[in-house]
């Protein structure tokens, strides 16, 4: 039987207008410009300000630029996948929320949590309900409003989020050899304390003590973290070069995760990829957690050509890990 294979047909991203620079982070906590910009690379990131404004708002206006580019309407959607960290609320899902505000009636959707991970899990959950045969298009969105859970007292975590959304759409491909090739998915949960929100779930309800002791804000062991990123992102990069017999040459791009400019030279450098075959905006925007592979692909769209061989990498929360190979359709 003909097998039918899942591409991204279009992509669109939305970054909020406020740009909180190094230089104003340095009015907030005991930090400067010259330490964030050598650990990081990171000199400005966007936040979304104004009562009222959540995930799904960043959402919005690339979902609806994603459809207009493709020539389609929001009810044509089948399956909405929503990866984020900060969902509007608990529950109902924010891939519903979205639903609701774009007019997509005719869509099911859910939520998925992988930290900085998501994208990736939701482009390869998402590839396989197309590979299924059982839908036409289904909408993975990645984006996360980082602000609401960061704590702009503390300096280990401030300098590094940021807000931002992206969105590719999946359609089945007839064309033999494009669009999502290959993945590689890792998680260990083992890893779990050393970066997560201490409260707020059921382990640890909203309490007046855990709102006083500031535990509803992400948490991390950046050092820690930091190590276990730089090996699991090029390990598991360089497991999908060698699953699909590629070499450095081959790839046209390296798309990785933006937590650290020193991660993503670490991942490259491991593949044997030179700098300008590298997508780079953390710069820019910081750690949009699950934002930031689709910003990606949104800024870099129209320097991809078709046949592209193209290696997403990601490291996140968890943790959670893991690559994907794909071969540009459009
Ligand atoms: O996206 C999900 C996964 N997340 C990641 O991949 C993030 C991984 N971690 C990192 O990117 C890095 O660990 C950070 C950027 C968070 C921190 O960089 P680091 O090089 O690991 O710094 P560190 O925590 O080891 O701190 C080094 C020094 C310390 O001072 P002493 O003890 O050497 O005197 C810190 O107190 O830098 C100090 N420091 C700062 N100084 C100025 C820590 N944060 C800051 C700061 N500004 N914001």
């Amino acid at each position: 039987m003909h097998k039918i294979h899942a591409a991204i047909t279009a992509v669109h991203g939305y970054v909020p207008d406020y740009v909180l620079t190094n230089h104003e982070l340095e009015s907030l906590v005991d930090t400067n410009d010259e330490w964030i910009t050598s650990r990081t690379g990171i000199k400005e990131r966007r936040i979304l300000k104004g009562e009222g404004l959540a995930t799904s708002d960043l959402a919005v206006p690339a979902v609806n630029t994603l459809l207009q580019k493709r020539g389609i309407g929001a009810e044509e959607i089948d399956l909405i996948i929503f990866c984020t960290t900060t969902p509007d609320m608990p529950f109902p899902a924010t891939a519903n929320i979205l639903a609701d505000k774009i007019g997509a009636k005719n869509a099911w959707g859910y939520d998925l949590q992988a930290a900085c991970s998501g994208f990736v899990f939701g482009l390869a959950t998402g590839a396989s309900f197309i590979e299924s045969g059982r839908y036409k298009k289904v909408l993975v969105v990645g984006g996360d409003k980082m602000s609401s859970i960061i704590d702009y007292h503390d300096r280990a975590t401030c300098i590094i989020f940021g807000d931002g959304c992206g969105a590719a759409l999946l359609e089945p491909t007839a064309e033999e050899g494009y669009g999502i090739i290959d993945s590689v998915l890792k998680s260990d949960g083992s890893g779990r304390e050393f970066l997560h929100m201490k409260a707020g779930g059921s382990l640890r309800p909203a309490t007046h003590e855990s709102v006083s002791a500031r535990e509803h804000f992400a948490y991390q062991e950046g050092k820690t973290v930091f190590k276990f990123a730089v090996t699991n992102m090029a390990d598991v990069a360089a497991e999908i070069m060698e699953r699909n017999s590629l070499v450095a040459d081959d790839i046209a791009w390296l798309v990785p995760h933006q937590a650290n400019k020193r991660i993503i030279d670490a991942t490259a450098s491991r593949m044997g990829i030179s700098d300008d075959k590298v997508v780079i905006n953390i710069e820019r925007y910081g750690n949009t957690t699950n934002g930031t592979i689709p910003l990606c692909l949104w800024e870099w769209e129209s320097k991809f050509k078709k046949g592209d061989n193209i290696v997403l990498a990601a490291f996140g929360g968890g943790f959670t890990w893991g690559s994907m190979y794909i071969k540009w359709a459009y």
